[in-house]
């Protein structure tokens, strides 16, 4: 095992940074000057390396595009108020990165390559860190199967390579969701806990059906009756009953036990909500919404943060929100965005000094 001290960085000759217009960054568009690169082979990862960003070369045999062991993470870092780079609770991702390996039968990568690598890249690129509200700098961990072979096995050779992207938000404006009741994400024993790649190329067909019907994203419900919710793809989601907080629980393994799920849950009981992490049923939610009860719906992740729902639509029902009159998420996010960003106390060690 080679330890995380000894990465070898080779830095860019040719920075792309001053022709980067941090004013347009579209989401994973743009990517930094270096990315971390390991390889692993014969039991143990080996050469891991920071470079400058570039493509890769593969053979078309390789085992990643065949059967679809990929596997990622999403992170994020910010600047204190002092101009310090910080990284936002990135332990837990290291380790929601690793139960996804274990379920995808790929090696786990040891903390120093992951979190050591991470910090030095972050260092190294730190520039690269947008100071702008809803503005961060998106870190991208991924591993995939590079044996060059098409029998279906797990592959013996792995690549784990950490990418930078500047971003900016990831939905500019409130969102239309659909109710998902025909295609299914996730069922209990599969893989919706984590987080490879197939969950999120499986999605993509429902989503584009609903896309082409004007909403964003579909929520996806369960496989069985369509009923019970999961989460929206990129993104969990709580529903706001005038002091209560509901987010679909964690136990059937069918949705991703989201960070920034996580950071909001605790906010929101420090703010005085009941949270509630259960099972829900879209039934008991346009009952909600009918008798007046559902103030706020919204969803969380790392590239969402905190996202509005201002239309959600079941069948042929649509609830709409004035989400302009919401107090409740507007006030977690922001709350959220200030300790991310140093303006107020992080009391939870989530802020990780790089
Ligand atoms: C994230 O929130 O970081 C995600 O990975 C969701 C999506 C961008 C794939």
């Amino acid at each position: 095992m080679i330890a995380a001290m000894n990465i070898k960085i080779t830095k860019t000759s040719k920075s792309k940074l001053s022709g980067t217009d941090f004013n347009n960054l579209p989401f994973g568009k743009f990517f930094t000057d270096h990315m971390l690169v390991a390889d692993y082979a014969d039991g143990e990862w080996k050469s891991v390396e920071i470079k400058p960003y570039q493509a890769l070369s593969f053979e078309p045999s390789m085992a990643a595009l065949h059967y679809g062991q990929a596997i990622f993470e999403g992170v994020k870092a910010y600047k204190n108020q002092e101009g310090d780079p910080f990284i936002f609770r990135p332990y837990d991702n290291f380790r929601r990165f690793n139960i996804s390996a274990e379920r995808m039968e790929m090696p786990a990568v040891p903390e120093e390559i992951f979190m050591e690598g991470m910090k030095q890249l972050v260092l190294l690129d730190k520039d690269w860190i947008p100071g702008k509200p809803d503005y961060s700098l998106y870190i991208r961990p991924v591993m995939f199967a590079t044996d060059c072979v098409i029998g279906v096995k797990p592959s013996d050779t792995y690549k784990f390579i950490i990418l930078l992207s500047p971003t900016g938000p990831y939905y500019s404006h409130p969102m239309r969701i659909y109710v998902e009741e025909k295609y299914t994400r996730a069922a209990p024993g599969g893989v919706g806990f984590a987080k490879n790649a197939g969950n999120y190329g499986g999605a993509m067909h429902a989503t584009a059906v609903a896309r082409k019907q004007g909403y964003d994203q579909v929520l996806w419900t369960d496989a069985f009756e369509h009923k019970w919710l999961q989460e929206v793809g990129t993104m969990n989601v709580f529903f706001i009953f005038g002091n209560k907080a509901v987010t679909p629980s964690l136990e059937e393994g069918t949705i991703l036990e989201g960070i920034t799920r996580d950071s909001v849950a605790t906010i929101l009981k420090e703010m005085g909500l009941v949270v509630e992490e259960r099972k829900i049923n879209i039934d008991e939610v346009t009952d909600a919404y009918k008798s007046g009860k559902l103030s706020e719906i919204f969803g969380t992740g790392t590239a969402a943060t905190i996202s509005p729902i201002k239309e959600l639509c079941y069948k042929n029902f649509t609830m709409s929100f004035d989400t302009g009159q919401w107090k409740i998420s507007p006030a977690v996010k922001k709350m959220l965005a200030d300790i991310k960003t140093g303006k107020i106390e992080d009391t939870h060690e989530w802020m990780v000094k790089v």
